[in-house]
C-alpha cells in the first residue's frame, strides 16, 4: 500500500452531515473515486475512517512499517485540537497532504487553526470532494518522480 488516505471523526456521515457545508457525496464514494483513480496509476491505495483518536494514530504509526509512502488526511475536528495526531505523523515522517471539504478559513476562528499545517506538504480546503483527488494527483505526481 503505497497511499494512505485517512479520514477523521463524523466524516463517516458524509452525504447526510451538513451538505450545505461537505456536499452530498458519501465517503464510500468519495473513496471509490481514489480507488479507481489509483489503480488506474497503477498505485495501491488504502483508506481508513476512524471517529477515534488513538485508532488513528495507530493506522499513522502502522504506515510505517507497511510500505506507505504518501498520507492524505481529513483529520476532521482533530485538525484543530490534536497535538498527538501531529505527533503521529512527525513521528512516521511520511510526507503528506492535509485536505478539508469545506473553506476552514471563512468559518468560526476555532477552525482556522491547524495543528498539522506546519508540517504537511500541502493543505486543501474549501473545494468539497475534488480536493481529495486533487491531493492524489500530487502524490501519483511525487510517487513517480525518482526521490
Ligand atoms: C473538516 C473541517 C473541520 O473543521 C470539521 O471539524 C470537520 C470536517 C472539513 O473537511 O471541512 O469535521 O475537516
Amino acid at each position: 500500500m503505497q497511499i494512505l488516505v485517512l479520514h477523521g471523526p463524523n466524516l463517516n456521515l458524509l452525504g447526510s452531515r451538513e451538505p450545505e457545508v461537505y456536499g452530498s457525496q458519501t465517503l464510500a464514494q468519495i473513496d471509490a473515486d481514489l480507488a479507481e483513480i489509483a489503480a488506474e496509476a497503477g498505485v495501491a491505495l488504502e483508506s481508513f475512517q476512524s471517529n477515534h483518536e488513538g485508532a488513528l494514530i495507530d493506522r499513522i504509526q502502522a504506515a510505517r512499517q507497511d510500505g506507505c509512502r504518501f498520507i492524505i488526511i481529513n483529520p476532521a475536528a482533530y485538525t484543530h485540537t490534536s497535538v498527538a495526531i501531529r505527533d503521529a505523523l512527525a513521528a512516521v515522517a511520511l510526507p503528506f497532504v492535509e485536505v478539508h471539504l469545506s473553506n476552514i478559513h471563512k468559518r468560526e476562528a476555532f477552525r482556522q487553526h491547524s495543528y498539522l499545517s506546519p508540517l504537511a506538504e500541502g493543505v486543501i480546503c474549501g473545494l468539497g470532494a475534488q480536493g481529495y483527488r486533487l491531493a492524489l494527483s500530487y502524490a501519483l505526481d511525487k510517487l513517480r518522480r525518482p526521490a
